[in-house]
């Protein structure tokens, strides 16, 4: 599969149609950026031109590929600058709902616009009616629907990070889905927002979650109903339309107690039932990845602390958050980055990860998918593989994996204006 992408500057309807276009950064004119689709184990191959005024990189998250094209700037290549291009070539070994976006200044090129979904098709496809993706974003708007400036601003690096104060699903605020009753949906979610989270709740429904981060896990209802997604984070769902024809069906979003809202509507068509009867969600295939020895595991504990009402130390230099105990900005700069860990290939790691804060963080590992093994001590119900896991304020959470992928690898926390105030890391296997 070949693919080119052209980063630039350009106008898009995010709103409804009674209000101005917005001024964006985006791939090939479009937000979220096209959908990249490729059968699992086959090669991608995308040339990526910079038509922005800045340099940029993009990154594949989830995507256990060589670490050359992992699209970091100054660790895995140099940084794209404006008028030239990079070729990113891999076969990713996951089938699975992955996605893509800048590395450099994310906070900012994400946050203008700069996401799309990779979708690596399994070998065998699943027996769904149909197979839907909603690309979640968050901004953060003038009356005008221009895009607020405000980017890096103090108070959002030390905080919770850009939430925005309008969300759309593919690039639209949406106005409302249409279904048929009876149909069984594969939903693919993607969380590709800077800093905003969701608790997604599909009223009258009851979604099986069939995967997470591309990872397949066993089929689940979510606990207390709803579908949760950090930053970065995915979630494939099996979604059957069991209401009656013509009926309406808030999907609402209650991440923030005080902020939730209805995202948008399921909207019953009047056609008769496709089926009556749902049966068993089904399961996808495991991805080939390499179980680790949890018990003959090196441990290590990582400890996550900063934001305001923490420890205010490095605030002076514009650093918020640290990662045992070290501030490191995105790597944008080019700065040397030490590795905080390194891991020999082909052995297998538990990282105790420590939120030491009363924040949210979703924590990232390039390069690998991770089993969750434990949250505050309690062994997880299903071990989900993920790439990226949602530390709730003071959770701690154990991660299991093998270092099988050479290279240095980041080690963030994906609100971007977090990892771009400190809250970074690279773990080096060798
Ligand atoms: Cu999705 Cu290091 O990022
Ligand atoms: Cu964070």
């Amino acid at each position: 599969m070949q693919a080119r992408l052209v980063a630039s500057a350009g106008n898009v309807q995010l709103v409804p149609d009674k209000y101005p276009a917005t001024g964006v950064w985006a791939y090939n004119a479009s937000v979220p950026g096209p959908v990249l689709r490729v059968r699992q184990g086959d090669r991608l191959r995308v040339l990526v031109q910079n038509g922005l005024s800045e340099t940029t990189t993009v990154h594949w998250h989830g995507v256990r590929l060589p670490n050359a094209m992992d699209g970091v700037p100054y660790i895995t290549q140099p940084p794209i600058e404006p008028e030239r291009d990079f070729t990113y070539e891999f076969a990713p070994p996951d089938a699975g709902t992955f996605f893509y976006h800048p590395h450099q200044r994310g906070y900012e090129q994400v946050g203008r616009g700069l996401a799309g979904a990779l979708i690596v098709e399994e070998r065998e496809p699943l027996a769904v009616d149909r197979d839907v993706l909603w690309v979640l974003g968050d901004w953060r708007l003038n009356g005008d629907a221009s895009i607020n400036g405000n980017f890096g601003n103090f108070m959002d690096l030390s905080h919770a990070g850009r939430i925005g104060n309008t969300v759309t699903i593919n690039g639209r605020v949406p106005e409302g889905f249409r279904v048929r009753a009876g149909e069984r949906i594969r939903l693919r979610l993607v969380n590709a927002a800077s800093a905003r989270a969701f608790a997604l709740e599909f009223r009258g429904h009851r979604p099986w979650v069939i995967a997470l981060d591309g990872q397949p896990v066993e089929p689940h209802q979510p606990a207390g109903g709803a579908v949760v997604l950090g930053p970065a984070m995915r979630a494939d769902l099996i979604l059957d339309m069991e209401a009656a024809p013509g009926s309406r069906h808030a999907v609402h979003d209650g991440f923030y107690r005080r902020l939730a809202y209805e995202l948008t509507d399921l909207e019953y068509s009047d056609e008769a039932p496709l089926r009556t009867r749902a049966g068993d969600p089904p399961r996808l295939a495991a991805n080939p990845l390499t179980e680790p020895d949890v018990r003959g595991a090196e441990r290590h504990d990582i400890v996550f602390t900063g934001g305001m009402m923490g420890n205010m130390r490095g605030l002076a230099r514009g650093m918020a958050w640290a990662v045992n105990g070290i501030a490191n900005g995105c790597g944008d700069s080019g700065l040397p980055f030490e590795p905080l860990l390194v891991l020999r290939q082909g052995r297998s790691y538990v990282l105790r990860l420590v939120n030491d804060t009363l924040w949210h963080h979703p924590i990232h590992l390039h390069g690998h998918s991770f089993r969750v093994i434990s949250r505050n001590g309690n062994p997880t119900r299903h071990r989900e593989w993920l790439d990226t896991v949602m530390l709730d304020p003071r959770e701690r959470a154990e991660i299991a994996f093998v270092a099988d992928n050479p290279g240095d690898w980041m080690f963030h926390c994906h609100v971007l204006e977090h990892q771009a105030s400190g809250m970074m890391a690279c773990v080096r296997v060798s």
